[in-house]
């Protein structure tokens, strides 16, 4: 057989896996769909997995070149069936544990420690296919040399690959709290960032000729680049970056699918890549940040040192869990506005008794999401999908700013940047420029949050505290609508 022919069936069986996991991205565009998605995704990675183990002895005929092959050709299988599955089986044991384990809260390091992996196993898996090339399938006929082409993929895969280990390594132990979240600004960073960039496509554009300096040059500098291009990043920016660094994770993953002749790795790794840099493009223009920048890295340097702090000396009123109580159960429509401090306090289980006991009342309830409302996206579709939400009551961004006008009370739990009006009248602020809630037209707003002082992600004071309508409902959201919930229910 010819190298690199592919066996039918493998093929069918890759399309198969292929169109599983455009499915499940389809899936995962929406709440409702979510679950289907994520079974097709399972569906796929099995239908993968089973594929390429059934065919993982590479077809490749040795005995046909001239002379000694220049690689050890001793061995073919690098492991054995029997030591892949113990691999498998404690890769599933830990991930098991993990996902069991995890608190919503630190979704964003996880993803990052996960993405970590992806890029260290392209290193890995290109290091052992540069040093085992037959047991790859990648020596060009003859059995003499690996394929310059294959070199070249080679060398973007682990230079992707290793940029995305040390970057995901950084932005893991910045969210995690094991380094401190402020920006490292190295003087001249973005020359530097660029030397290194340039010198690691001269570096894979030479890696054409086989020499093991070459290809060691490439790893160590993209490990050197991943690093820069993240110390910059402020931690609070982390989540965008972690979704950079899943985009760069796919093509990493495509890269090395080129190397090994792998279809399913390629389209996994291209639609990983794609839908990832579509997703940091969302948040991105969500948070208005300039995508450009965010690649280049450093973008969230300078964010969030501007701003005022809360004024607490100007006048605003307390509200009580009684007067929110008896003013929503009077009210025709409430659209409860839910941020990052409803994930902290785990409230969204009562926020949907509430919802429901309003409901009972007569009054009409939707839920008003922000695209980067929380810490990660999709955050409160996550949370409130937990909660039983049905997903007809909740509303993006635009396509429910409209309503606020007309809408009796905004009750606002644990959200703060999202509906801080400065993002379009201060040109000052570092949220100048993100849409945000029209909360300010609303009749009547319950804002609940623990104290004046706290603030959040972007650390600034917010006008709606103080305006005339709004009441202030200081407590832990959880507590504050246990009390509403109760106080309804009298
Ligand atoms: P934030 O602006 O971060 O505000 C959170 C609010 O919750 C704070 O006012 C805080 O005030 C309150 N809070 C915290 N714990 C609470 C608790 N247990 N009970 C009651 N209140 C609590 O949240 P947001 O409006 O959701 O905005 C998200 C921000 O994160 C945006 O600036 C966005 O750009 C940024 N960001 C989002 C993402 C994604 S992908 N979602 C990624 C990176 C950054 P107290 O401390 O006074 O309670």
């Amino acid at each position: 057989m010819e190298p690199h022919a592919v066996n039918p069936w493998v093929a069918v069986a890759y399309l198969i896996a292929g169109i599983c996991f455009i499915l499940a991205l389809r899936g995962l565009s929406s709440p409702a769909t979510s679950r289907r998605g994520n079974r097709y995704g399972m569906i796929g990675m099995a239908i993968a997995v089973v594929t390429t183990l059934a065919t993982h002895v590479p077809r490749i005929d040795l005995a046909t070149g001239p002379g000694l092959p220049r690689y050890d050709t001793s061995y073919i299988d690098l492991a054995s069936m029997g030591e892949i599955l113990i691999a498998i089986a404690i890769g599933a044991v830990i991930g098991l544990t993990t996902a069991r384990k995890i608190q919503m809260t630190a979704m964003p390091q996880l993803v990052a420690a996960f993405h970590s992996l992806v890029g260290l196993a392209a290193v890995l898996v290109g290091i052992a296919a540069y040093y085992n090339p037959a047991a790859f399938g990648i020596l060009a006929p003859g059995g003499l040399d690996i394929l310059a082409a294959s070199r070249i993929e080679m060398g973007l895969g682990v230079a992707i690959g290793a940029v995305t280990f040390s970057g995901s390594v950084i932005a893991f132990a910045k969210l995690n709290g094991n380094m401190g979240g402020a920006p490292i600004l190295l003087p001249g960073r973005h020359v530097i960032n660029l030397a290194a960039l340039v010198g690691i496509a001269v570096l894979v554009g030479l890696f054409h000729r086989d020499t093991p300096a070459l290809f060691w040059a490439i790893v160590l500098l993209s490990f050197a680049i991943g690093f820069l291009l993240i110390i910059p990043i402020g931690g609070a920016d982390m989540p965008v970056v972690v979704s950079m660094l899943n985009s760069y994770s796919g093509w990493a993953a495509a890269a090395m699918g080129f190397t090994l002749h792998n279809t399913a790795m390629i389209v996994t790794g291209a639609l990983v890549g794609s839908s990832g840099a579509i997703l940091s493009y969302i948040m991105c223009k969500a948070m208005n940040r300039s995508f450009i920048s965010v690649i280049a890295g450093g973008f969230g340097a300078e964010a969030g040192t501007g701003g005022s702090a809360a004024a607490t000396d100007r006048p605003w009123k307390r509200g009580s869990a009684e007067d929110a109580a008896f003013l929503m159960k009077e009210a025709e429509n409430v659209i409860i506005i839910p941020g990052y401090g409803m994930a902290v306090a785990q409230a969204q289980h009562v926020v949907r008794e509430m919802a429901d006991q309003l409901k009972s009342h007569g009054v009409g309830v939707k839920y008003a999401i922000h695209p980067v409302a929380g810490r990660m996206p999709g955050h409160m579709n996550v949370l409130l999908a937990e909660a039983n939400v049905p997903y007809d009551e909740v509303f993006e961004l635009e396509d429910i700013n409209g309503e606020f006008a007309q809408c009796d009370v905004a009750f606002i739990i644990g959200a703060n940047d999202v509906v801080n009006p400065a993002a379009k009248t201060d040109k000052a602020s570092p949220i100048y420029g993100m849409p945000v809630f029209d909360v300010e037209k609303a009749k009547t707003i319950f804002f609940i949050k623990r104290s004046m002082g706290g603030q959040g992600y972007a650390g600034v004071d917010n006008e709606v505290f103080y305006m005339d309508q709004t009441m202030m409902l200081l407590a832990d959201a959880k507590k504050m609508v246990e009390d509403i919930v109760k106080a309804l229910a009298d």
